[in-house]
């Protein structure tokens, strides 16, 4: 539908969910200008042939950050304190008494923060997860932030050590050729057995077979994924077998008003882009 839509267009407003290759580009033609993302990240478009073509690019930034940070908040509390496994419990009658180490998880206070890419949204979930009692901020990235990690007197340090050392890890990096399958055996395998992982970036950074390993053998204690490979992930997966392991459908920005935001500058992204104006937040290249 896109390779036969996208012809003759000279703008192309798209969703994370389109691939934007050679074959779209090309089905497109030469009178394309433009193209605006409903998204912040950009890893489903070929920039490298997009520049080449001389074609602008809008995206989302900023108006997503708050609530991505809060459902990264939600699903790490959700899976270290095994949320959705205990709500199953009071439905299948496997709630009998109160007893005292049934549904023991882990929690916040006096914890290690490890975040992987501190941008916009590793910055926001660190300022929301300081007042939950947090003993240390560890971060990685491709270099040490002063500016940005001086709120937390966040660490900056190698991704080994914040496997390491961290209680919970939190991705809130960008898909890139250095970040893909970053998150591997070698990682599971440094992390703590009492340790929770989340990863509110995208499925791709995971390496998930290693990370279902992981689970399933107690070598880490939880897992909480808004994005996986593929989306959706099929039914029969099997992680979705673990009750260690909580994962969402890609519904890090979905509040009514932030996907209305998202819409307003992904509109306004391509307008200005098709009359030749800067736009509100275009893509440097
Ligand atoms: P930013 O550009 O502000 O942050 C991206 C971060 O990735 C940067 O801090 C960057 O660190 C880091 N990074 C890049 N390379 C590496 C690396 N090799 N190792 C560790 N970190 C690295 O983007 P946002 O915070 O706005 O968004 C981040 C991502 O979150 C998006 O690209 C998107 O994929 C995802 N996202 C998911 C949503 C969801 O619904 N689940 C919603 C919104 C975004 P440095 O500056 O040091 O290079
Ligand atoms: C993005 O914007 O990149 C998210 O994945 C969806 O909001």
């Amino acid at each position: 539908e896109l390779l036969a839509g996208v012809a003759g267009t000279r703008g192309l407003l798209c969703l994370l969910s389109d691939r934007i290759d050679c074959e779209v580009l090309d089905a497109a033609g030469p009178g394309l200008k433009v193209i605006s993302t409903l998204s912040v990240g950009f890893d489903h478009l070929a920039l490298d042939e997009i520049k080449k073509r001389g074609i602008r690019v809008g995206y989302t930034p900023d108006v997503l950050t708050d609530a991505t940070a809060e459902l990264s908040v939600a699903l790490l509390l959700s899976a270290c304190r095994r949320l959705p496994e205990a709500a199953e419990q009071v439905k299948s009658g496997g709630w009998t008494t109160w007893k005292p180490l049934w549904m023991c998880g882990y929690g916040l206070s006096d914890s290690t923060v490890g975040i992987i890419g501190l941008g916009r949204i590793g910055q926001a979930v660190a300022r929301r997860l300081k007042p939950f009692g947090v003993g240390k901020f560890l971060y990685t990235g491709s270099g040490p932030k002063p500016e940005s990690a001086a709120e937390f007197g966040a660490e900056f340090v190698p991704l080994t050590r914040l496997a390491e050392e961290s209680d919970f890890v939190v991705v809130t990096c960008a898909l890139t050729p250095a970040t893909q399958g970053m998150c591997n055996k070698d990682f599971f395998g440094r992390m703590k057995k009492t340790s929770v992982f989340v990863n509110t970036s995208r499925g791709a950074v995971v390496n998930q077979e290693d990370l279902y390993e992981a689970l399933a053998h107690g070598k880490i204690a939880a897992a909480g994924l808004d994005v996986t490979t593929p989306e959706p992930l099929p039914t029969d997966h099997p992680l979705l077998s673990l009750k260690n392991c909580v994962i969402l459908p890609h519904i890090g920005s979905a509040t009514y008003a932030t996907r209305s935001t998202m819409a307003v500058v992904a509109a306004n992204n391509l307008l200005a882009g098709l009359r030749g104006e800067p736009m509100p937040h275009e893509l440097k290249l």
